[in-house]
């Protein structure tokens, strides 16, 4: 089974051929963070654009590297949940309109569900039950993933996502947007011990999440060191940090592990390429003797491959959509698209 993969819910415009839900045959991703970097942050309204310019060559390329035609092609995956709407809506659009005229099944795909399919990528023997920490850009969940379709959601951020913090923080410090990459290169030169920073809990709810609080406390400690004319450590504060958020998400993760009896953790999302959480996690799985799976770093981002193979595994379950589609800028992990 053949699907074509399609994802447009942010700054990626992507498209890629994926084999059985398990096999890349194709790859592209056509990034704008150069162009959103000027703004510091993405621009949904240029978002937009991009992805309309963009969207043709990107998926020609994509069947030309997998060396197939539509007539190829079992069905069409694409993102239509959640993500900047009007992004969200160029590749729904599209897609519908390449499903109608190839005669090929239309399946709508939640961008989280995606991000964590991105590790049956790269794992091959991984497999549902699992639970898995989904930090990204816009999103920091803990998902117990029952089956394939099946997820439910025991924990969430309250306020800022993982991805959010550490670009707000990055900025606060002087990075490029999307800082959170810059941020970890850096930190790995600094000494967290030199900063303080408020360890965030969130009280009555166990496995949520704050950094809201964390981040302020970041931006404040560097405008009162300006103000008093001192010199700031911008590789201790980036390394203090790092520290301090991913000891919040192996805290919560690893009380969750042990609460639900899960045998098995996986992580998914831009912030799982954060060279720390994948040390410390891999560690602390290590010590527990629970199994411990993340993606390449190439497929920790945005990607299409992602969508192609929760696209499979929709597909398997019936969850095919209809011409009357529609994009959503919020919704459920665990709620049916269609
Ligand atoms: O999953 P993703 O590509 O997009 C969304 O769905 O949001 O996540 C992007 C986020 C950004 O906030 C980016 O700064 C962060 O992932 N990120 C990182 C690292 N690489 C990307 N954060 C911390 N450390 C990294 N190495
Ligand atoms: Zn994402």
């Amino acid at each position: 089974m053949k699907l074509l993969g399609i994802e447009s819910s942010c700054d990626e415009t992507a498209a890629a051929v994926v084999q059985d839900g398990r096999e890349i045959l194709s790859n592209v991703v056509a990034s704008q963070v150069k162009e959103h970097q000027k703004y510091g942050g993405v621009v949904p309204e240029i978002a937009s654009r991009r992805h309309s310019e963009a969207i043709v060559s990107v998926v020609r390329q994509a069947l030309q590297d997998a060396h197939c035609t539509l007539s190829d092609l079992d069905g069409i995956a694409v993102t239509s949940a959640p993500g900047l709407i009007g992004a969200l809506l160029v590749g729904v659009n599209f897609a519908k309109g390449l499903a109608l005229s190839a005669g090929l099944p239309l399946i709508p795909v939640h961008h989280l569900r995606g991000h964590i399919a991105a590790n049956y990528l790269c794992s091959p023997t991984l497999a549902p039950p699992f639970l898995c920490l989904v930090v990204s850009g816009g999103h920091t969940h803990l998902v117990q993933v029952r089956d394939y379709t099946e997820l439910t959601v025991i924990g969430q951020t309250r306020d800022d996502a993982a991805g959010e913090a550490f670009d707000k923080a990055a900025r606060a410090m002087g990075m490029p947007y999307p800082g959170g990459v810059h941020l970890d290169q850096i930190a790995e030169t600094g000494d967290a011990a030199r900063y303080a920073l408020p360890h965030p809990n969130v009280s009555g709810s166990p496995y949520d999440f704050s950094f809201s609080g964390l981040k302020t406390a970041v931006i404040n400690l560097i405008h009162n060191a300006k103000q008093k004319g001192e010199t700031l450590f911008v590789e201790d504060l980036a390394a203090s940090f790092r520290h301090t958020v991913v000891e919040c998400l192996l805290e919560k993760t690893c009380r969750a592990m042990r609460d639900t009896g899960e045998q098995t953790l996986v992580i998914a999302g831009g912030v799982s390429a954060n060279s720390l959480l994948r040390k410390r996690l891999q560690e602390t799985c290590g010590q527990a003797g629970w199994k411990f799976f993340q993606p390449s770093l190439a497929l920790c981002g945005d990607n299409a491959a992602m969508i192609g193979a929760q696209g499979y595994y929709e597909w398997k379950a019936g969850h095919i959509g209809g011409m009357d589609l529609n994009a959503c800028a919020a919704m459920a992990i665990g709620q049916p698209l269609c």
